[in-house]
This record gives C-alpha cells, sequence and structure tokens, in this order.
C-alpha cells in the first residue's frame, strides 16, 4: 500500500475520526420504527472499528446515507443504525443528532477510551457534497487523526471523504479499504488469465470508462442487463421497446469497434410488453418485436456465458443482467450468480460489486462462495477502470 494504515499508528487514547460507508438499505420494524434492511457495509466495517476499540482509541463514526439534498431529512437519520451497530457488537454506541460543533466535541472529550459514537447524516451538511473548507475542517476538529474505512464512498470528493484528511496530521487507510484494494488490484493489475468480465445494469454511460479499461484486460467482456439494448441498436438490430441510451449510441459504437473480440452480447431474450410481475413474457432470439423490451438475458445467452465464466481464472461481476426485483425476470442474473460461485469453487478468483448483484448473491444463497464481495458500486467500477479515487489520494503517504 503507499498510503498509512491502522498498523502505522498508535490509536490509544487518541480521538479517531472513521468515515464509514453506512449508506445502508433501510426497512420498518414490527413496531412501525426505521431499521437497518440489509446490515453487510455495517458489519464490513467491524475490523476497522474493532481495532480501534481494543486498541483503546475513541471511535467517533461518520458516514452518509441516502442523498438528503444539503438538509436535514427524518427519514435519512442514521440514529436506527446507531442502534443496530450496538446490537453487532454488544457494547452501547452513542448518537449525536449534530455531525458537527461544540456539543459534539463535548460529548466526544467526555468519551472514555475505547467507546464509540456515530455522527448524524454528513449529508445533512450542504458542506459535506460541496466538499466545503469549513465543514471539512469542524470534522478535523473532532479528532486526532482520521482513518477512511468508506470504499464505497471513495469515488467522491466530499467533505468527509476527502476535504477533512487536509487538516488533520494523521489519514490512514482502515481495514475495509486495504481488503477492497487488495482484491480489485489483483482483478485490475495482475489478474490471472483467463479473466472474464461480466458487466450488467441499465446505462451504458456509467460504465464507459470501465468497459474501455476491461476490454483491454479482460479475456472476456460479458455484457447484460439494459446497456446491451444501446449496443445491439448499433449494431443494427432491432431492439424494440427495450430501453436504449439515444445519446451514448455513438460512443456505444466506437467501444463496441474497438473491444469487438472482446465483447459478447446476449443473443437472446426474456421480453414483455413492461417490466410488471403480471406482464406476459416470452423469450426471443435476435431482433425484439417492436411493442416489446427486452427485460432478461435468455437462456442460449445464460449457458454461453456460464461456459465462459466456468473457463475464467479471474472473474468480476457488476451489474444484473435484466430487471431481477421481478421473479419472471431474474433468471439471467441468478444464474450468473450461480456461475460466478460455481467458478470460484473450482479455483478461480472471484470480485461481486454493485447492489443489485450482491442482492442477487445473497438472494440466491451463493455470496459465501465468493472470493471478495465488494462493498462498493460506483467505487469499484472507478477503480477498475483505473480513475483516482479521492477517498484513497487524500490520505497520508507511506
Ligand atoms: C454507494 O452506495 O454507492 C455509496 O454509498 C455512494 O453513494 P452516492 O452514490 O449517493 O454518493
Amino acid at each position: 500500500m503507499d498510503k498509512l494504515t491502522l498498523d502505522d499508528v498508535d490509536v490509544r487514547g487518541q480521538r479517531v475520526l472513521i468515515r464509514v460507508d453506512f449508506n445502508v438499505p433501510l426497512g420498518t420494524s414490527e413496531d412501525g420504527r426505521p431499521c437497518v434492511g440489509d446490515d453487510t457495509r455495517i458489519r464490513a466495517a467491524l475490523p476497522t472499528l474493532r481495532h480501534v476499540l481494543d486498541h483503546g482509541g475513541k471511535a467517533i463514526l461518520v458516514s452518509h446515507l441516502g442523498r438528503p439534498g444539503g438538509q436535514p431529512d427524518p427519514d435519512l437519520s442514521l440514529a436506527c443504525v446507531a442502534d443496530h451497530l450496538g446490537t453487532l457488537i454488544e457494547e452501547r454506541v452513542r448518537f449525536s443528532s449534530n455531525t458537527v460543533g461544540e456539543t459534539v466535541e463535548e460529548v466526544i472529550n467526555g468519551m472514555s477510551d475505547g467507546s464509540v459514537i456515530l455522527l448524524e447524516n454528513t449529508r445533512f451538511d450542504s458542506g459535506e457534497k460541496a466538499n466545503d473548507e469549513t465543514f471539512s475542517k469542524a470534522l478535523a476538529d473532532l479528532a486526532d487523526m482520521y482513518v477512511n474505512d468508506a470504499f464505497g464512498a471513495a469515488h467522491r470528493a466530499h467533505a468527509s471523504t476527502a476535504g477533512v484528511a487536509e487538516f488533520m496530521d494523521v489519514a490512514v487507510l482502515g481495514r475495509l479499504m486495504e481488503a477492497e484494494i487488495e482484491a480489485l488490484s489483483r482483478v485490475r493489475d495482475d489478474p490471472e488469465h483467463p479473466l472474464v468480465a461480466i458487466l450488467g445494469g441499465s446505462k451504458v454511460s456509467d460504465k464507459l470508462g470501465t468497459i474501455r479499461a476491461l476490454s483491454q484486460t479482460a479475456d472476456d467482456l460479458l455484457i447484460g442487463g439494459a446497456m446491451s439494448y444501446t449496443f445491439l441498436q448499433v449494431l443494427g438490430h432491432d431492439v424494440g421497446a427495450s430501453r436504449v441510451e439515444a445519446d451514448r449510441l455513438e460512443t456505444a459504437e466506437e467501444l463496441y469497434k474497438q473491444a469487438e473480440e472482446t465483447i459478447s452480447l446476449p443473443t437472446d431474450h426474456v421480453v414483455a410488453e413492461a417490466p410488471e410481475a403480471d406482464a406476459k413474457s416470452s423469450i426471443v432470439e435476435g431482433d425484439i418485436p417492436e411493442d416489446l423490451m427486452g427485460l432478461d438475458i435468455g437462456p442460449a445467452t445464460i449457458g454461453a456465458y456460464r461456459d465462459r465464466i466456468l473457463d475464467a481464472a479471474t472473474v468480476v461481476w457488476n451489474g444484473p443482467m435484466g430487471v431481477f426485483e421481478v421473479d419472471q425476470f431474474a433468471e439471467g442474473t441468478t444464474a450468473i450468480a450461480e456461475a460466478v460461485a460455481d467458478t470460484t469453487d473450482d479455483g478461480a478468483f472471484s470480485v461481486v460489486g454493485g447492489g443489485d448483484s450482491v442482492s442477487a448473491l445473497t438472494q440466491s444463497g451463493c455470496a459465501d462462495r465468493i472470493r471478495h464481495v465488494s462493498t462498493g458500486g460506483g467505487a469499484l467500477l472507478t477503480f477498475l477502470e483505473g480513475a483516482p479515487l479521492p477517498g484513497i489520494e487524500a490520505l497520508t503517504d507511506a
């Protein structure tokens, strides 16, 4: 690692500001209160938290949740996350409804070593997304050192992910960050071949840089999800009423031409009039009739993609193959989850990231069989693209 890590600092007696990514799905508890819907990201932060607590530091956790637009939104409070974390670590977790300021400073100064507090959603302050100096400095004033463990938010140059580091003497990588960087570097910089990359999801525009980068290193780039229809249209196929990014056709064409030998597109599709549970679906090969939309990859594509995945020595997957939230369009995504798990059982190194792909893995009971389940979506794509991540760049050089 070219950045300092927790191994390089002594946290004993120190106030340690830990940026975590607790941007988790929320649900409603039986008694009608907000609760954590999926705690994968919270659990992923525990090694760093345990390190700080077990070594006698005061842990000050800070995170965003959702996109409240720079003002308080009670529906996006982190209060229920503090309760959930307390249950996980079986210790008291204080919660501060202020993110910065004198009141928080006083509470922190009164905390004993080895205790933990979670601060309210950083995005309740407009200074967070603006990477505002005043807000960054106010965060820095709370602590003696800074740890960034929020890999999922590392592609954001915000006050709590990047700006704050400028005002701290020491800013280091947390354990989750280290694990993510190690696993993703193995895919990006030193993959064992064949490297098979699977990219899905709705928008090609989110993945242009990643497709470009992976098409240089991967042996196979398997495309699924709505973004495949943008590519299929530029290749002259009729895609019916499928979702197409009309303003990206030229870029998609140019990308496809550069990587024609590596990129595979679906050859058959599950189609329907609408992405709804009660819509009548069918399977078509090749072109899609005018009034229908492609909503999942078809069985022939599943078979072809599965064969490539089973041959892989390294496999990376981001993005669903269809509208997997609706059962009748989930088969492609589930089949990819199973194929990635099966090839891992056969010895391949596998990385899966992105909320939808990880949910599909969890739903199909395959998550434990994957070598690295990334907490990053956009951050994972940015890393694989080779672009700098501000949340890592801002930390102290080793
Ligand atoms: C994520 O869920 O990808 C991260 O927490 C970043 O969230 P954002 O896309 O709202 O910045």
